[in-house]
């Protein structure tokens, strides 16, 4: 047997290809499997292995930015034909798992979409690597191990402790994900009370903390449609917060009126990961853009390295 295994694969899906490629090289021994992608003219999602994958571990890079189905789609798609071509192991890379925060059924006739798309990556890989996950509840819909990737350290990091005075988890399901963030700043942590109306539209009802003549800094998971930023924005202004908030999250989706939203409101700095892919054309704050590489490089490598040891 070699003293050197060969090291993993990274097939990169046409989500975000470049974050695939900055992964590979944040990893040891990485590297990049050509394939083709295709968009036949019916929509249909075509892909092929140019490389050779037998007894090889792969994993398939595949966030799921808008369009997710297709993108879904084409990740199931990689995961088949590594099988097919003899792969030893495939596990999915997916920085940003869509569909998360249909976690539960908030009203009779409405199906766990969570689970659905759980269900599907479990039939197709091994393993699941995400980052942020809406809730960790939803491990217990895989029945394939997850591997969660936490951002928060790395959104403190670029943030850094002299941009505010408060984090502020903007709900309840937050507030574990805010003090994780708080706890790298040294920073006290307030909670808003969010209830979601509709998938666009959402209230705040009162805040815990203190806020008065303090920066915040508003921490989540998602910015959508910005309409949890904005009604928590207006919430912590109307408690004499100072105006100027710096807003933080995992993945920036910045869909349907997001950039309206955020017009008008004393927001110094949004900052995301590359966890989607970021174009910061149209936003009306300054967007700064946390690269994933590196860390999730290094995630790759440790689970390659701890599957190719046993
Ligand atoms: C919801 O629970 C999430 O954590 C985010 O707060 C939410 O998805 C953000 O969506 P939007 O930007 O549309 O308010």
């Amino acid at each position: 047997m070699s003293p050197h295994p060969p090291g993993p694969l990274v097939l990169c899906g046409s989500a975000h290809p470049d974050q695939g490629v900055a992964l590979a090289r944040g990893c040891e021994g990485a590297s990049l499997v050509q394939r083709t992608l295709e968009a036949y003219p019916d929509g249909e999602r075509r892909v092929r292995l140019l490389d050779d994958v037998r007894g090889r571990d792969v994993f398939v890079v595949q966030t799921l930015a808008v369009p997710v189905g297709d993108h879904l789609l084409e990740a199931l798609l990689l995961a088949d034909a590594c099988r097919r071509a003899g792969a030893a192991r495939v596990s999915a890379l997916v920085p940003y798992l869509a569909y998360a925060r249909q976690d539960r059924r908030q009203a009779p006739g409405e199906p766990l979409g969570a689970r659905v798309v759980a269900e599907s990556l479990s039939r197709a890989f091994d393993r699941v690597v995400a980052v942020d996950l809406h809730s960790p509840a939803i491990e217990s819909g895989f029945s394939v191990p997850v591997e969660h990737v936490d951002a928060m350290e790395l959104l403190a990091a670029q943030v850094g402790s002299a941009a505010g005075d408060v984090v502020v988890a903007p709900d309840l399901g937050a507030a574990k994900r805010a003090e994780r963030f708080a706890r790298a700043l040294g920073l006290p942590v307030a909670l808003a009370h969010k209830s979601r109306l509709t998938g666009t539209d959402v209230e705040t009802s009162g805040l815990v903390g203190d806020v008065r003549g303090r920066r915040p800094i508003l921490v989540d998971d998602i910015i959508s449609t910005a309409g949890t930023v904005a009604a928590v924005a207006r919430e912590l202004l109307d408690r004499g917060c100072r105006p100027e908030i710096t807003v933080c999250a995992t993945h920036g989706l910045f869909v349907g009126p997001a950039a309206e939203r955020l017009q008008g409101l004393p927001i110094s700095r949004v900052v995301v990961t590359d966890s989607l892919p970021q174009n910061a054309k149209g936003l009306p704050v300054p967007l700064e853009v946390v690269r994933l590489g590196p860390l999730l490089g290094g995630r790759v490598e440790r689970i390659h390295r701890e599957l190719t040891l046993r």
